[in-house]
């Protein structure tokens, strides 16, 4: 299996789903960008370290879930869906009990899924369509998982804070994911 690097969008409106990517860069509500790309770097390190000798794709998606919903700072689900013929289906998770099953194309995670995307929705409660698993969730980033030009899952992240995903979260996040399915390679996901 081979990673592919998603493009990336951000959701502002109700039918922001359908817009470009915003041309300006997303601020960070917490932390600080320093400390974020430090913290992204650092996670890479962990995740390596986790992966190490292990090759059950379950046990890995399990402990990646679990690595970023206790080290990122206001993240409140942390975890993947996986694609099984049109809908996603719940992976490992760490968070409240989720929604099952999201067809291709709905909620933020398959219009992630359907458009190839990450997508940052700064308010979800202005993304039409959004699923919502969790109330306390107010802001969401999911990005998509490649076998080379075919997508296979999504990464999903939630958090209570209003705008709290930017382009630093999509990059480090992504390049998490990559180095997760580049792991993987040979699984047949
Ligand atoms: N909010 C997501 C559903 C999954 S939960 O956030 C875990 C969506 O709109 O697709």
């Amino acid at each position: 299996m081979t990673a592919r690097t998603a493009k990336k969008k951000t959701a502002t409106n109700k039918s922001a789903a359908k817009k470009k990517p915003a041309i300006a860069k997303r601020r960070a509500a917490t932390p600080e960008d320093g400390t974020k790309t430090k913290l992204y770097a650092s996670l890479v390190v962990q995740l390596l370290s986790l992966l190490k000798g292990e090759h059950d794709m379950i046990a890995n998606a399990a402990n990646f879930s679990a690595l970023l919903f206790n080290s990122l700072p206001n993240v409140n689900w942390a975890g993947f869906y996986f694609l099984q013929g049109d809908e996603l289906v719940l992976g490992p998770f760490q968070g409240n009990p989720a929604c099952v099953r999201i067809p291709m194309g709905k909620g933020v995670c398959g219009v992630a899924a359907q458009q190839c995307e990450t997508i940052i929705v700064p308010n979800v409660h202005e993304f039409e369509g959004h699923i919502a698993c969790d109330v306390a969730s107010n802001s969401e980033i999911v990005v998509p998982l490649f076998d080379g030009e075919r997508i296979i899952g999504v990464l999903d992240l939630d958090s209570p804070t209003i705008g709290r995903f930017d382009d630093q979260d999509a990059e480090g996040l992504n390049e998490l994911v990559t180095v997760f399915v580049a792991h993987e390679e040979g699984l047949g996901l």
